[in-house]
């Protein structure tokens, strides 16, 4: 286990603003994390525990302790004529280990190829893309209860998925801490391509195959979404709103053109990128923060942002998206202070 003190948190999350952790500590297996949770250090520090980073805008200095995994390793656990089960530690790479499957010819991973942050970060998150949510490929998570340092295994049902939604985010947030994933990926060609003009996408590049589908969907991300590396960025800052049918019925009326998703007999889904851009914030820019000009669904730093900046241009694209539309758009992104 590692320990760092009053270090920078700049490179260890995505909107790459430069605040402090009074402490930050590392971990590369599960018993160095239950030897940090018998330290003590908890009962007298708030503590944070991060992935990649990838979602979080931190409003200021930490006073507390940032927790990040590094546990690693990619390890077959069983298969059969159809599927093979593989456990993966919460500090493997998101995107290393969809290119892992792709190698091994194995399906189900491939569309959410290049999405940042780390394997466990996605199990909280339900991380999703071009139709696919992670939850329809994990078996079970491993996790240790923070209070007791005791290994639970949660199957796919204990961890109650939606749409960016898990039990670890909800109703046991705070209790545990994600420390391996197990996934269920297929040995047969099976692909998902019927999210928007994907197919005809892939079929530009060449044949249908896992290398082309994974390369289609970077070459496709990267045209839309600014690199985290060159310009701060949280991916989506909103979630999609689902509204009430009958809303979703008015609006349509007025804005014939507006895309929108299936949900049920009593919801639709409303792209916020859509909902954003409408409203005219495209490339705007204020202060050192600005919304992306290729994607209204993201706002980026454009140097030297704090995190006040980049949340108070989300609240004005908030106030406008309710005043326009009468929809209330919920972050994607968490607020840390
Ligand atoms: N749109 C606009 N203007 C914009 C952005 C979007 O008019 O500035 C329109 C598009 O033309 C399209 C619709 O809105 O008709 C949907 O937009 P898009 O294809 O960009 O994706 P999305 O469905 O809003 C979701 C995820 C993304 C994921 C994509 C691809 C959410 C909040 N976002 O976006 O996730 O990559 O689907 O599957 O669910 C992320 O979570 O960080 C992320 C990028």
């Amino acid at each position: 286990m590692q320990v760092f003190e009053n270090i920078s948190l700049k490179k260890y999350h995505a909107f790459g603003i430069d605040v402090k952790a009074r402490y930050f500590v590392e971990y590369a297996s599960v018993d160095e994390l239950k030897s940090f949770l018998e330290s003590g250090m908890l009962s007298e520090n708030k503590m944070l525990h991060i992935g990649g980073g990838s979602n979080l805008l931190f409003l200021k200095d930490y006073d507390g302790i940032i927790l990040h995994s590094v546990i690693k390793g990619i390890e077959p656990v069983s298969s059969d004529n159809d599927s093979v089960t593989v456990k993966v530690g919460s500090g493997v790479v998101w995107d290393d280990f969809v290119q892992f499957c792709v190698d091994n010819n194995w399906y189900g991973a491939e569309n959410l190829s290049l999405i940042p942050g780390e394997t466990g970060a996605s199990a909280v998150q339900n991380i999703g893309a071009y139709g696919v949510e992670v939850k329809d490929l994990i078996e079970t998570v491993y996790a240790v209860e923070i209070a007791t340092g005791n290994e639970v295994v949660f199957s796919n049902a204990d961890c109650e998925y939606g749409y960016r939604e898990s039990v670890f985010k909800g109703r046991l947030k705070g209790k545990f801490i994600v420390t391996s994933v197990v996934f269920k990926l297929s040995l047969l060609p099976e692909f998902k391509l019927t999210y928007q003009h994907l197919e005809a996408e892939v079929l530009k590049n060449g044949n249908i195959t896992l290398q082309n589908v994974r390369n289609t969907i970077i070459a496709v991300r990267q045209s839309k979404l600014p690199d985290p590396e060159v310009l701060g960025n949280a991916g989506s800052f909103f979630m999609n709103p689902v509204v009430p049918k009958k809303h979703f019925l008015e609006l349509q009326a007025k804005y014939p053109e507006m895309p929108h998703y299936y949900v049920s007999e009593t919801e639709e889904k409303i792209p916020a990128g859509w909902l954003i851009d409408r409203c005219g914030w495209k490339g705007r820019r204020i202060g050192n923060a600005a919304v992306h000009d290729k994607q209204a669904l993201v706002i980026v730093n454009c140097g030297g942002a704090s995190g006040h900046e980049i949340a108070g241009l989300s609240e004005q694209i908030r106030e406008s998206v309710r005043a326009q539309f009468g929809v209330e758009l919920v972050p994607e992104v968490n607020f840390i202070s």
